[in-house]
């Protein structure tokens, strides 16, 4: 009996969606204001129904609420908790709020614990999310977007989707999660209803840059499984293009951690000192004179030589200078020389080298009449063992060794530069670009000289599965064909 009177006397407050923070605001001002207790309301979500505050009293005008601003912020978050029984939890909250004001601060409170408990469950889930969506491109030219799925716990996409468009404001995207959907056209985000994972696309070509990246910079030494998994827990692996990998990874990571100790420095290769012996010595820097009146390719590479414009110079063997006719149409500009070239002191005869010289014969450009070079001239390795392996240069790096490459294109007066990978794209365009997303495109400089954007044929040395290798030496190919149209263009 009891029980049925108590049932008459709730009031039902029905909420627009499970993120109607205003909703929920409203609803609490217009009970505590009227004095009615926690027990004697009930929450729901109806999304379609113009139906907000319709069974409430209005709030009362002549009665004081004065809450924390804290404790708005607070819930602001927890309202985004998968916990139905949120909204009646934050009220329960709220009405304590009125006749104990240092509520918040009493750490050892049990709703106190919840509280701080969902607001660091919200706050996980939103930094997994940051960390995990992986968008897949569909559609190309004018077109082009991107598609993620991502399956959060919480309902945090509203609350999350201005990170995305800060981050990728240029691109336009969509993030699809059962919930809700955050679509960026470039200009306005709309917030949408949930979606299937069937409505995302399946894969696409950046899915192998993803996997090269994570075995690049998987450490199995640091290998801490259940930390691993903590941080990034199984539920998000199947949409996750790279841990595919992982349980291989895992798998030989004790041997690979070995492995890795017996790579540790130790005294160079002996051939290394040999050959760096007699390129030392290093000339003494030119002097601005020299480098000034340098007004053919031969008479730059030999001052170049002396090149001291950053440290590199100092750990490896020589100057890498371009190589090429001095009337060449065209001019491929790589990262900077590997192991072997900077042993060879020629651009591009390495593995990289022997892949990008197989490409260009299959592409019909005879590398005898190019002009070969790299953004930075001087190999930037760490010691492994007795081996050298590459370090990418940094942006000082790329920006100092800059003024080389300037000199090349001013003597050479190329027709088109072809930019191999994200180093060389910064150094001739002068800032970073998206290699991925602007491949095949053409750029063109202020100064009117034409950058065509690929990627650097490494990249595909570095796929592991035959059948990938094979998909991207071919799009590189066809990279190759338009560059080959563009050179006479
Ligand atoms: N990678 C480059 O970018 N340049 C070379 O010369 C060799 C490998």
């Amino acid at each position: 009996m009891a029980k049925t009177q108590l049932n008459l006397a709730v009031h039902l407050v029905r909420l627009e969606s499970q993120t109607d923070f205003a909703g929920w605001r409203d609803a609490a001002r217009r009970l505590a204001t009227n004095d009615i207790p926690p027990e004697d309301a009930a929450w729901q979500v109806e999304p379609d129904g113009e139906t907000r505050g319709k069974d409430l009293p209005a709030a009362h005008a002549d009665a004081r609420l004065v809450v924390p601003r804290d404790f708005i912020e607070r819930a602001e978050t927890v309202i985004c908790h998968c916990d139905p029984e949120r909204f009646g939890f934050l009220y329960r909250l709220l009405w304590r709020l009125r006749s104990e004001p240092k509520l918040l601060s009493i750490a050892t409170d049990p709703d106190i614990r919840k509280l701080e408990a969902m607001e660091k469950a919200v706050g996980r889930d939103i930094h997994k999310m940051r960390a995990f969506v992986r968008f897949r491109k569909i559609g190309e030219g004018a077109e082009e977007r991107y598609v993620a799925w991502f399956e959060p716990e919480h309902f945090i996409v509203e609350r999350n989707a201005d990170f995305f468009v800060r981050r990728f404001t240029g691109m336009r995207w969509t993030i699809l999660t059962p919930h809700a959907s955050a679509d960026w056209d470039g200009e306005r985000l709309a917030i949408g209803p949930g979606a299937g994972k069937r409505d995302a696309p399946a894969e696409d070509d950046a899915e192998a840059l993803w996997r090269t990246y994570f075995e690049n910079i998987f450490n199995p030494a640091r290998l801490k499984v259940k930390a691993m998994q903590k941080e990034m827990p199984k539920k998000y692996w199947r949409n996750l293009p790279e841990a595919s990998l992982i349980p291989d990874l895992i798998a030989g990571a004790d041997k690979a951690a070995s492995d890795m100790i017996a790579r540790m420095p130790t005294t160079p290769a002996p051939h290394h000192a040999k050959v760096k012996a007699k390129h030392w010595p290093v000339p003494q820097p030119a002097n601005a004179d020299e480098t000034e009146n340098a007004d053919t390719i031969p008479e730059l590479r030999a001052v170049a030589k002396g090149c001291h414009r950053c440290p590199l110079w100092r750990d490896a063997t020589q100057t890498v200078f371009g190589e090429g006719p001095e009337n060449a149409e065209v001019i491929f500009v790589g990262e900077q020389p590997g192991d072997q070239e900077d042993l060879a002191g020629k651009p591009f005869v390495g593995p990289a080298g022997k892949m990008f010289d197989s490409i260009l014969d299959d592409a019909a450009i005879d590398r005898r009449k190019v002009y070969v070079t790299n953004a930075v001239k001087h190999f930037k390795f760490e010691p492994r063992g007795k081996r050298r392996i590459h370090s990418k240069p940094n942006a000082g790096e790329i920006q100092a060794c800059r003024w080389w490459l300037d000199k090349e294109l001013d003597l050479i007066k190329p027709n088109l530069v072809v930019a191999l990978g994200a180093t060389a794209a910064q150094s001739l365009l002068g800032k970073a670009v998206p290699i991925t997303k602007m491949r095949g495109d053409v750029v063109e400089r202020d100064d009117g000289l034409r950058v065509f954007l690929t990627i650097h044929p490494s990249f595909i040395l570095r796929i592991r599965e035959q059948e990938d290798k094979e998909a991207e030496r071919g799009r590189f190919l066809s990279d190759m064909r338009k560059v080959r149209e563009l050179m006479g263009a």
